[in-house]
């Protein structure tokens, strides 16, 4: 480990073992040095869990979704039988991408089969090798030894998971008390109706921190999502090892109309509500940060989900989408309030973007402090003890003393 990656993981771990009302932000090493995002990526990203696609993205057989993660070229299937593949993209025979981003070869569709462009070698879409021109004169070769590699993955509900280390806890464990608290909302029966690309020229946790904490509605959603859900109203729960979890509940006027709707008034604009949810549910969004990188939240009318994929230490792309309930796509306004709604989504993700970009430039500034953090700003904090953790092989919460002597 280099000495730049020893003073960072030493620096977070002091970090966590802060108070609450004590914490302050990371060095800003932690966001820009590319040896400790190779460290990260070892200990954090490639031994977790990443969400890289949702099931209504491959609703049939032969559907297909390239995704690049951490330097592997990976592709997300739907065989012949129902079931869902993470493959590997890298050809058996002479190790091409076989679908190379940049070149004209479609990422995502629906195809019969999966074509390697250089000798034209075919793989079903569970990676088993289906055909391989002009072979039969080579000694010792049988196809079913050169199958596209497989990633181990998860289906959650609704959500594709890769580990690429194949070595993380089970993800249905670790998000256990998630799909509980996510349940009313059936993400496994949405649809996904609307998805935007980013590319981002910042930090992933740049971008997590920023997604999980209101206290930025006061200045970047100052005129947007502040007036709704004003930043002094949201809250965070408890330490989860696994994730966190913030409520951002309406103000009182527009709970009151979510109300009367329920009662039979007017519907608010948006997509009809999702069946089966409670008042209380409904007037507040919920905002999650499965660890390391999954975004959620879910709301009266829709789940929105951030795909990130981290790149390097300042680059991660990212797709924001919205989920709707399948029934949404036949209301009498759907062309109008998909419009309406995708515009929504841009805008307040374009507010985001300036600040996430703005944030990455100014930590290359040798004038960086080590700031303070708002009480608004606790799963901030929390993620920070998620990254300490992870440096150490744990989970937070599983020794609350550990940050303390680890860091002396
Ligand atoms: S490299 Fe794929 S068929 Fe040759
Ligand atoms: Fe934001």
């Amino acid at each position: 480990m280099t000495g730049s990656v020893e003073y960072i993981r030493r620096e977070i771990e002091a970090a966590a073992a802060l108070p609450a009302e004590r914490a302050t932000t990371l060095p800003r090493q932690a966001y820009i040095d590319e040896s400790y995002f190779q460290f990260e990526a070892e200990t954090t990203l490639k031994a977790g869990w990443i969400c890289l696609a949702h099931v209504s993205q491959l609703k049939q057989a032969g559907n297909f979704l390239a995704v690049d993660l951490l330097g592997e070229p990976l592709v997300v299937t739907r065989d012949k039988a129902g079931g869902i593949h993470v493959l590997s993209r890298v050809c058996p025979h002479r190790a091409m991408d076989i679908m190379p981003e940049g070149f004209d070869y479609p990422r995502a569709g629906r195809a019969s089969k999966l074509v390697c462009p250089y000798h034209s070698w075919t793989f079903d879409f569970d990676g088993r090798l289906k055909n391989c021109p002009e072979m039969h004169q080579i000694a010792d070769f049988d196809r079913a030894d050169w199958k596209l590699a497989e990633i181990r993955s998860e289906i959650w509900e609704g959500f594709v998971f890769a580990n690429l280390s194949g070595d993380a806890p089970p993800l249905a464990e670790q998000f256990a008390d998630l799909s509980r608290l996510i349940a009313p909302w059936k993400t496994g029966e949405l649809d996904l109706v609307i998805e935007i690309e980013w590319d981002c020229q910042f930090n992933w946790k740049v971008m997590i921190e920023n997604w999980i904490e209101s206290y930025h509605h006061l200045g970047a959603h100052n005129t947007t999502l502040n007036p709704m859900m004003p930043a002094k109203d949201t809250w965070a729960e408890p330490e989860h090892p696994h994730f966190v979890h913030c409520h951002l509940p309406f103000k009182q006027k527009y709970a009151a109309e979510i109300e009367q709707a329920i009662a039979g008034g007017p519907q608010p604009a948006g997509f009809p509500p999702i069946p089966g949810l409670s008042l209380a549910q409904q007037v507040e969004w919920n905002i999650y940060v499965g660890y390391p990188c999954f975004m959620l939240a879910t709301m009266r009318d829709r789940v929105i989900w951030y795909r990130l994929l981290p790149v390097s230490a300042e680059r991660c792309k990212l797709l924001t989408t919205t989920l709707v309930h399948a029934e949404s796509r036949e209301a009498l306004e759907y062309a109008e309030t998909l419009a309406a709604e995708t515009k929504m989504l841009t805008d307040f993700h374009a507010e985001d973007m300036v600040v996430n970009t703005a944030v990455q430039r100014g930590l290359h500034s040798s004038y960086v402090v080590r700031g303070r953090l708002s009480h608004l700003e606790m799963p901030v904090w929390l993620i920070h003890r998620y990254l300490a953790a992870r440096g150490q092989g744990r989970y937070p919460g599983d020794d609350l003393h550990a940050f303390g002597t680890a860091a002396e």
